[in-house]
């Protein structure tokens, strides 16, 4: 399978929103990540529904809802009703009996759900919900801005869950987020990801070169 690119619009430059979008759009990405950041799970606050809601009408790529928030559980209702194709949570902010019935829940709305874990989170906490989740996140940096340096480790984490999934018939996605550029790109695509997110290399000059630079 192609690799899908998601560039994660926290590094959107917000004085000139609306060029930005368009050349989003044109830019052959399949995905927009949207990152939530509450200032309690990490230390930076992002954007909330109703941005999301103005994307949804100025961009018809595929919303990567991202919640780095504390109560997931909560967040989760409000971005699926501004929007959310695809709602992704922090394993870190749960207790493992919390997990399932929020996957129970996003998939109940009719959206796909995903699980995240930090740099020092190990895999093997996924085992139990390979075969019920879209999507697996691998945090390739620790959660909460942009614009940070690439984890190595992080692709031993993707080589190592590529094989998990294969091995276990789950039709999970391998998502990889932070300090993603053609080189780190390239590394993760080798390990087996699916979905690149880019932030800073995406958006720092030619939105489409970038795009396509990492496929
Ligand atoms: C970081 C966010 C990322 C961020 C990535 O906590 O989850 O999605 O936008 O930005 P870059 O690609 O600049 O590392
Ligand atoms: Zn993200």
């Amino acid at each position: 399978m192609s690799v899908l690119i998601a560039p994660s619009v926290l590094s959107l430059d917000y004085s000139d929103t609306a060029s930005q979008l368009q050349q989003l759009n044109a830019s052959g990405a399949e995905w927009m990540h949207y990152d939530v950041m509450d200032g309690n799970f990490v230390p930076n606050i992002s954007f909330g529904p109703d941005i999301l809601k103005a994307f949804c009408k100025a961009s018809p790529l595929y919303k990567d809802v991202h919640l780095m928030v504390a109560d997931p559980s909560y967040y989760a209702d409000v971005f699926i009703k501004a929007g959310a194709d695809l709602i992704t949570f922090h394993y870190e902010a749960l207790q493992e009996e919390e997990i399932r019935p929020l996957l129970e829940k996003i998939h109940a709305a009719g959206k796909k759900a995903g699980i995240s874990i930090k740099p020092n989170t190990d895999v093997e906490v996924l085992v139990p919900y390979l075969n019920e989740v879209d999507l697996i996140l691998i945090m390739s940096v620790e959660p909460g801005f942009g614009g940070q340096s690439f984890h190595p480790e992080a692709a031993g984490k993707i080589a190592q869950l590529r094989q998990m999934i294969d091995a276990s018939g789950s039709h999970a996605l391998i998502e990889v987020d932070g300090g993603i550029n053609q080189e780190t790109g390239r590394v993760c695509r080798e390990a087996g990801v699916d979905v690149l997110v880019a932030g800073s290399y995406v958006f720092k000059g030619d939105i489409q070169k970038a795009v396509e630079s990492l496929r």
